[in-house]
């Protein structure tokens, strides 16, 4: 089986056509693969650093810095919560308190339906409208206890 499907490849092999050097797609071509893959395994890394002539450990180390990047599966909805400054500052202790017993689990797991991945996160750039999470690809900030159950009760 291939890692990453054909169409992946070849919308990588554009974006790497952009650059004059290979490794300067890195961010770009891991972000295709992991939207293909849904997250980032020890292959993929591999098949990213033969792709981009880069050795493992390069590859490895720039995933390990992005909160946007993934190693492990995660859940349908991928709920991040902004613990930085400015929502720290909002209240955001009280927000991931909530969301830690709403959903019965703490940063860093899944639910045991797969519904549900909780993780801590640097700033989302929502700082003036804290405390913020993201889910999925969706912002959600001047966050209560009673708005996050609205949110999360009207997901599908
Ligand atoms: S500190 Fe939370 S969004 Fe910036």
């Amino acid at each position: 089986m291939t890692l990453v499907p054909v169409e992946a490849e070849k919308k990588i092999d554009e974006i790497i056509a952009r650059y004059p050097v290979r490794r300067s797609a890195l961010l770009p071509v891991l972000w295709v693969v992991q939207r293909h893959v849904g997250y980032l395994p020890d292959e993929a890394l591999a098949w990213v650093a033969d792709k981009l002539g880069l050795t493992f450990m390069d590859v490895a180390t720039t995933v390990s810095f992005y909160t946007m990047f993934t190693r492990r599966p995660l859940g349908r909805y991928h709920i991040q919560v902004c613990t930085n400054v400015s929502c720290l500052l909002g209240g955001c202790e009280e927000i991931e308190a909530h969301l830690k017993k709403k959903l019965g689990i703490g940063f860093g797991e899944t639910t045991p339906d797969g519904r549900f991945t909780l993780s801590e996160v640097e700033c989302i750039g929502a700082c003036s409208w804290a405390p913020a999470m993201q889910i999925n690809f969706d912002f959600h900030h001047h966050l209560t206890p009673e708005k996050v159950d609205r949110i999360l009760d009207a997901l599908p």
